[in-house]
């Protein structure tokens, strides 16, 4: 992978420095690894996320398409939010992240962007369940759900999984526990644990997104799932043996 540009850098920097509660090295470096994949695989369709705040994922995955390769324009970003913070709790939600929280505005996502000179992306302003049926792309390419609720998950993966192009990748954030994958299963994020109940319930136990973590991702597991894998049994894994890949930090 090329060196980061100066004007990356400035980014990452900003956002590790401005919106530390919902960014890290750790997510952005999987992000990267995985939406640079894609990228590189040329697997067609849109770039989505759904629950955006601040815009901070948003502006890092267009950074990282343009530094990628600037001629693709076309790959665009559609970013999903209410603008209201999160939802209530429900019941396989945990209440550590309370109602209303994460209120970010459109204006702070367009702000950003233009401060760093990148392309605005689509923001489908609303609840997932009202925008998603007619907002989101036909076909996508790389899917980033940080919805931190057990409904909202549960809606954006019945919405998206059916729309991903072959090869297409869906990062769950908050899916996991790394630090208690070694017994061998996956444990939810204690913060918000309606994301892997979501995904048990979308996917069933067999076909689980696998854990990502990284040294600089902590105790933070996010959720890896090919658009491939589907139909596909999981190759060379003996039954107990955990699910987890450990990336290679972005460079
Ligand atoms: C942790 S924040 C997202 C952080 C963001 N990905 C970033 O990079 O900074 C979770 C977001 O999900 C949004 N959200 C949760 N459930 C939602 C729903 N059902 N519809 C719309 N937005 C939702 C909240 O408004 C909140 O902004």
């Amino acid at each position: 992978m090329a060196a980061m540009g100066d004007e990356r850098a400035a980014l990452r920097a900003a956002l590790l420095y401005e919106q530390p509660r919902t960014v890290n090295r750790g997510r952005m470096e999987i992000v990267e690894a995985q939406l640079v994949g894609v990228l590189e695989r040329g697997i067609v369709g849109a770039v989505v996320e759904l629950g955006c705040f601040r815009g901070a994922m948003t502006a890092w995955m267009r950074a990282v398409i343009d530094a990628h390769d600037s001629r693709r324009p076309d790959k665009e970003v559609h970013t999903f939010d209410a603008f209201e913070g999160l939802p209530p709790p429900g019941p396989y939600d945990s209440g550590y992240l309370r109602t209303g929280e994460f209120t970010g505005a459109v204006g702070d996502v367009l702000v950003l962007h233009d401060r760093f000179g990148l392309a605005r992306p689509h923001i489908h302003a609303g609840w997932l369940a009202d925008t998603l049926p007619h907002g989101l792309p036909e076909r996508i390419a790389f899917a980033y759900l940080d919805a931190d609720r057990y409904d909202s998950t549960l809606t954006g993966l019945k919405a998206c999984v059916p729309r991903l192009a072959p090869g297409a990748v869906l990062v769950l954030d908050d899916y996991a526990d790394p630090c208690a994958v070694p017994g061998g299963e996956i444990t939810a994020q204690p913060k918000a644990p309606g994301v892997l109940a979501a995904c048990r319930e979308y996917f069933g136990e067999a076909r689980l997104p696998r854990v990502v973590s990284t040294a600089a991702a902590g105790s933070l597991g996010l959720g890896l799932h090919r658009a491939d894998d589907v139909n596909l049994p999981r190759p060379g894994r003996a039954p107990g043996q955990p699910r987890t890949d450990r990336e290679e930090p972005a460079r």
